[in-house]
């Protein structure tokens, strides 16, 4: 846990915020958290994280919700946006002063790109994006590569499809980037061309001489898959009804497409799913899309622990 001195008090606006050793010293005390439920039990006592979702969450709400409360802290935090003053028209500014004046860490959903970064300009204590519209995801990426590290024994040398709306998926923008900085990683990336990964993320790869292919064809792409991430397309993003409706079941991933894949393969997905994972698919030992929403627990307990200070 050599690194986890620097985490203290840190921000996470974005996966590259912390190292790839950062990381790692994460993910080493998620396996601890998962095999002794004592570890770390009593570690942010008398600690308070604020939650402001301004946007709809289940999975990342309550597991961060559900960390605090097992390192023995509290939460507080609105029941949605329309309940806060941001409907009177406070800024986001004056709501993290706020925020940061009660509690001693901050969880903000926000659906503007860009909004984590001026929440972190504004507060006093360490701000989580947990989502910036279609911009990043970053302790979904946390979970992610923790669900890949723990079910494949490793991250690295390894084949990774992306399947669904790469354009708007901000976990798949956190994901992407953060998995560039690990060794031999191939990612194909399968949309169709109205949701192609953005611009600046194949920049980002191409300066990091990652392999990588653009692909509209899931079941050509199957057998090559070490990880298959698949993506909802989210309605949400859409400007245009019309457009969602063409495009939300584009891929529908089910047994016959499965039964191309690797033996070893696994499939992720950030959830919520909507058609893109049929359910027959949740009985085949690959899909680990639940288990994956569970390490995002130990993986937040973590990173609360650290960046309030393990004792
Ligand atoms: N994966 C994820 O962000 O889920 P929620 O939208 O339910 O938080």
């Amino acid at each position: 846990m050599a690194n986890i001195s620097k985490i203290k008090g840190k921000s996470l606006v974005e996966p590259e915020d912390f190292s790839v050793e950062e990381m790692e010293s994460l993910f080493l005390m998620s396996e601890k958290i998962e095999k002794n439920e004592k570890y770390l039990r009593e570690s942010c006592r008398g600690k308070l994280l604020a939650t402001l979702f301004f946007e709809p969450s289940t999975r990342t709400r309550l597991s961060f919700e559900a960390a605090m409360l097992r390192l023995g802290g509290s939460c507080l935090g609105f029941a949605d946006s329309g309940s806060s003053s941001a409907v009177k028209g406070e800024s986001l500014a004056d709501t993290i002063r706020m925020a940061a004046s009660y509690a001693d860490a901050i969880v903000m959903r926000n659906p503007k790109e860009g909004s984590a970064l001026l929440a972190k300009r504004y507060s006093y204590v360490p701000v989580i994006n947990a989502g910036d519209g279609g911009h990043h995801h970053p302790t979904q990426t946390l979970t992610d590569l923790l669900t890949i590290r723990r079910l494949l024994g490793k991250i690295g040398n390894l084949t990774v499809g992306f399947c669904g709306d790469l354009k708007f998926g901000r976990t798949v923008h956190s994901l992407a980037k953060a998995l560039a900085r690990y060794e031999k990683i191939k990612m194909i990336f399968i949309s169709p061309k109205e949701l192609v990964l953005p611009e600046y993320i194949k920049t980002i790869l191409k300066k990091r001489n990652v392999l990588f292919e653009e692909r509209e064809n899931l079941e050509k792409s199957m057998p090559e898959l070490d990880v298959l991430y698949m993506t909802r397309v989210q309605r949400e993003r859409f400007f245009n009804e019309d457009d969602y409706i063409r495009l939300k079941d584009i891929y529908v991933l089910n047994s016959d497409k499965m039964s191309l894949g690797k033996e070893k393969m696994i499939v992720l997905h950030p959830l919520p799913r909507v058609n893109e994972i049929a359910v027959e698919v949740d009985s085949d030992p690959r899909a680990v899309y639940f288990k994956q929403a569970k390490y995002g627990m130990y993986v937040r307990m973590a990173l609360l622990a650290s960046i309030l200070g393990v004792k």
